[in-house]
């Protein structure tokens, strides 16, 4: 299967440099939300990051043109996804708007498009039979910054088509990606399940008043060589989703242990979800 057009549905924290990771591939995409808000901010992202990346020798100034001319930003759905040969799902992590999503996106697309979701922990078959092609959809999982993270994971459900796992793994390397692909589904996959007991460990011992932040973070920085801690990292990918995740995981097994940690639903309450809203765990100068 030829892939040429790309559809990224979530213009938000993940969505927005999926795609334009993407278009750096010389893929045709549309990125598409439905906050038009969130969509004006990507597009002001890739008009600026693509002459930096040109202003610091990363990127010759063809490529750059070429990467925003491949690159188009809408708000509508239909036109986004209608003639996409593959669509990244990098939507809020929340199982219902997921699968009201692509019971959607299986009305509207081809009946060869395959529809990954980059979801952070939910597995695909929790959202395939949706749709009538549960063997045409999967799990392709970014990291943040995706533009700088290489990994990708790609999960093999017991409903993907090897070719639909072969072929996303092939996507993800022309991004300039490395994949790993996971042969059986587990909630959280490989890295989220690492990173969530080491952040599980760090939020119990700032919540008991073991230790600041900081020198949680400043302890897993320098002993551990990790290049953030895990408070500097939960403002990076978003305090909102640390929250999104816990609920997710929580209603679905009804374990107290399971539920966000006390700060992270004081955080969330108060709309301090890190960079995006300029102040998480730390401050940051411009939102
Ligand atoms: N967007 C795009 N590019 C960025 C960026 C951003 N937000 N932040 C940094 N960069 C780029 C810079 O432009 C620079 O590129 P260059 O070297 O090609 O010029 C490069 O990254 C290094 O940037 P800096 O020198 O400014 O800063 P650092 O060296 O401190 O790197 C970092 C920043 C890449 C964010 C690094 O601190 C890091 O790797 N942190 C850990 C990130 C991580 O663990 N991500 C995974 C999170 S888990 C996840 O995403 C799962 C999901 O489900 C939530």
């Amino acid at each position: 299967m030829n892939v040429e057009k790309i559809c990224v549905v979530g213009a938000g924290n993940m969505g927005h440099q999926i795609a334009l990771c993407a278009a750096l591939a010389g893929y045709r995409v549309r990125c598409t939300d439905t906050d038009p808000r969130a969509l004006e901010k990507a597009e002001r992202f890739a008009d600026t990051y693509l002459p930096e990346r040109v202003a610091k020798g990363k990127l010759t100034e063809e490529a750059a043109r070429q990467a925003r001319a491949n690159l188009t930003f809408t708000p509508g759905l239909e036109e986004a996804a209608s003639d996409a040969d593959f669509v990244i799902e990098a939507i809020i992590e929340n199982l219902e708007a997921k699968r009201r999503l692509f019971a959607r996106l299986d009305e509207i697309c081809p009946a060869h498009a395959i529809l990954a979701t980059n979801s952070s922990f939910i597995v695909s078959s929790r959202i395939a039979d949706v749709t009538r092609r549960p063997e045409k959809v999967c799990n392709m999982h970014f990291f943040n910054p995706a533009l700088v993270m290489k990994l990708v994971e790609v999960v093999k459900g017991p409903h993907v088509a090897d070719e639909t796992a072969a072929v996303t793994v092939e996507v993800a390397k022309r991004m300039g990606k490395v994949p790993v692909v996971l042969k059986k589904e587990i909630y959280g996959f490989l890295v989220n399940r690492i990173l969530a007991a080491i952040n599980a460990e760090a939020l119990y011992l700032y919540d008991m008043g073991i230790a600041s932040y900081e020198d949680i973070d400043n302890a897993v920085v320098l002993a551990l060589g990790h290049p953030m801690g895990p408070f500097r990292l939960m403002d990076l990918t978003g305090i909102d989703l640390a929250y999104h995740i816990g609920m997710e995981r929580y209603r679905e097994t009804g374990n107290p242990a399971d539920r966000p940690s006390p700060v992270v639903v004081e955080k969330y309450v108060r709309g301090e979800w890190g960079r995006k809203t300029g102040k998480g765990f730390y401050e940051y100068g411009e939102k």
